[in-house]
């Protein structure tokens, strides 16, 4: 696998590539990489001739309090891993490459709607910085798919709508989260938890099962189901739990809009702090 930092390497090696007519796919991650993300690029191959993967930790979709500085770093075992994936270039630029302007000072991409509420809620201006920095590397890039994880359930929504919206020609690949056996969803942030909080995490995804199995037992008997209390009650045994819910709702799968009677495709969007990390995870309902 080869590693470039500069643009102009980047597209050379692309522009070789379409020359000799094959098909890129991509894989846009922030590094420290686990299963989930080689999923990703295992998904990745199906899809594509060549496996394009970068690392950039994007400061424009962190909030002044979060942990940019703190996030985990670990470029040499991430190369490792994406070479045993089969990943044929890896792109790591630095921010002054991405954002020569600095990232109040440039033109930005904002996905209306879908980025509204849920963790655009609670992580003000973060899925304007995901959209513009994805945006900017599609165009650096240009792959004919790229595949991004369930587990930022809300993240796929955003990156879907922004093709969709502004006519990008890119096949966005949705991924299944990869979990822990049990259950937690893999996570580089889970890297803060203790011990202690890594037993009670699960709790989480445990709860958000819980909650389908009422949601889809309810449909199945035609009683109406009442979204609002049963999604109180999982937050409350959540917070039972030693977790501290931030959101969880329940909600149309593609618009994100709360749930209603007559929806038939559902998603749960969740999120919660254990300890020092702050934790997301969903789970897709079809009541069809
Ligand atoms: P990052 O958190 O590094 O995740 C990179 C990709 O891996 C995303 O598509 C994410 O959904 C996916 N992923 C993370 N954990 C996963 C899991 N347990 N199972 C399956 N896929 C998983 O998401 C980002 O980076 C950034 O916002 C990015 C899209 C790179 C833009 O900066």
């Amino acid at each position: 696998m080869k590693t470039v930092s500069k643009i102009s390497e980047l597209r050379a090696q692309v522009k070789t590539w379409r020359q000799q007519g094959l098909t890129i796919a991509f894989v846009p991650t922030m590094g420290n990489l686990h299963a989930g993300h080689i999923s990703l690029v295992a998904e990745a191959h199906k899809h594509a001739d060549k496996i394009v993967a970068s690392i950039f930790v994007n400061p424009m979709q962190f909030g002044i309090n979060e942990d940019i500085d703190s996030y985990p770093r670990t470029m040499h075992d991430d190369q490792q891993k994406l070479t045993a994936a089969g990943t044929d270039l890896l792109f790591t630029p630095t921010p002054d490459i991405i954002y020569p302007k600095g990232i109040t000072k440039q033109s930005f991409v904002e996905v209306p709607n879908v980025s509204e509420g849920y963790c655009g809620e609670s992580r003000p201006g973060h899925f304007r910085g995901v959209a513009t920095v994805v945006c900017k590397l599609f165009n650096l890039v240009q792959p004919d798919v790229a595949c991004f994880g369930l587990k930022d359930y809300q993240q796929v929504q955003v990156i879907q709508t922004m093709v969709e919206d502004l006519s990008m020609p890119i096949t966005i690949i949705p991924v299944a989260t990869s979990r822990e056996e049990s259950g937690l969803a893999l996570s580089s942030r889970n890297g803060y938890l203790s011990i202690e909080e890594k037993a009670i995490a699960p709790a989480l995804q445990k709860n958000l099962q819980w909650l389908a199995e009422q949601i889809t037992a309810g449909f199945a008997q035609q009683e109406s189901i009442d979204f609002i209390g049963l999604a109180k009650q999982a937050a409350k045994a959540i917070n039972h739990a030693g977790l501290h819910t931030d959101y969880l709702h329940i909600c149309h799968a593609q618009t994100l809009q709360p749930a209603s009677e007559d929806d038939t495709q559902l998603v749960i969007l969740a999120a919660a702090h254990c300890g020092k990390a702050r934790l997301i995870d969903n789970i897709q309902i079809n009541l069809n």
